[in-house]
């Protein structure tokens, strides 16, 4: 993967990186396809990171289908597919670590302690490797998009982290790999996250500027789903991801649901106009 990098980049062509953990779908492909739009060359990493999941995690089960995923690469037309191994990436005596601080204890961060320590470093670790000129991430994980983007400032990264928008099911679903765990029933409920994001917006629409109020609103259309357990609803500040009491310019409304055993995330912005 590194000579493939220095032969593009010496040759003065530019490389854009999507990095994922595979079982592709629409929302990567709409990071591939901009990769491609906006760049010489076009990089994919499939690896399911396993620094990034806690134990009793789903790191075992995430899906793989390393066959289909290699048909979406060459249909959307990715120049490289890079699939490392778990033992490549992290052979025996690893020991170091990147910890951004401050924006990972919060939203996630509470529920999973480890988990962006690990994506940092992965992440790092794919660039290093890669070293694009610009990397791709989904607004629909906002707080890694935000994790990743500070860590490339603090450690002087020549990479531009593009931030592109979710793509969802056409009943307003964010698509995610880990939708395929849903049953039936489940794949319903699951609908809640992104009606609570609508309500949340109308409320703001409608002139409600109180976080609370909103939070209790988007509570009720999550709890009339039996097979929903609220993990966390946050009205935070964008950049900081603090909690917010009042919002008088732009907010970001965040959510983590669990649908039976699978968890689910999503967020939207809200704008005062
Ligand atoms: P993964 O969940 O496979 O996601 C890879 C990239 O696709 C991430 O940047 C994610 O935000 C983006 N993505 C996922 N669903 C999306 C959707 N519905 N619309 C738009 N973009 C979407 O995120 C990871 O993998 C890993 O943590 C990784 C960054 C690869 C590090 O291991």
């Amino acid at each position: 993967m590194r000579q493939s990098s220095v032969d593009l980049k010496s040759s003065g062509r530019s490389i854009g990186f999507v990095p994922t953990m595979g079982a592709l779908h629409g929302g990567h492909v709409s990071l591939i396809n901009e990769a491609k739009k906006c760049n010489d060359a076009a990089v994919l990493s499939i690896f399911v990171n396993p620094t990034q999941f806690a134990p009793g995690e789903d790191y075992n089960s995430y899906p793989r289908d390393i066959e289909r995923d290699k048909i979406t690469a060459s249909d959307t037309g990715v120049d490289i597919l890079f699939l490392p191994s778990a033992d490549e990436m992290y052979p025996e005596g690893f020991k170091t670590f990147v910890n951004v601080e401050g924006i990972t204890e919060s939203l996630c961060g509470r529920f999973r302690p480890r988990h962006f320590k690990g994506v940092a470093t992965v992440v790092l670790k794919l660039f290093n490797i890669v070293m694009p000129d610009r990397a791709y991430f989904g607004e629909k994980d906002y707080q890694q998009l935000l994790v990743v983007k500070k860590m490339v400032k603090d450690l002087n990264l020549d990479i531009e982290i593009k931030g592109m928008p979710t793509i969802r099911e056409w009943d307003g679903l964010a698509m995610s790999s880990r939708n395929g765990y849903l049953n039936r029933k489940e794949r319903i409920s699951a609908v809640s996250l992104s009606t609570a994001l609508k309500t949340s917006q109308e409320m703001v629409k409608n002139d409600e500027r109180r976080a609370e109020k909103i939070i209790g609103e988007m509570e009720k259309v999550i709890n009339n789903e039996d097979a929903a357990k609220i993990d966390y609803i946050s009205i935070c500040d964008p950049d900081t991801l603090k909690d917010i009491e009042i919002i008088d310019n732009r907010a970001l409304a965040a959510l983590a649901v669990r649908i039976g055993k699978t968890r689910l995330i999503d967020n939207c912005i809200l704008e005062v106009k």
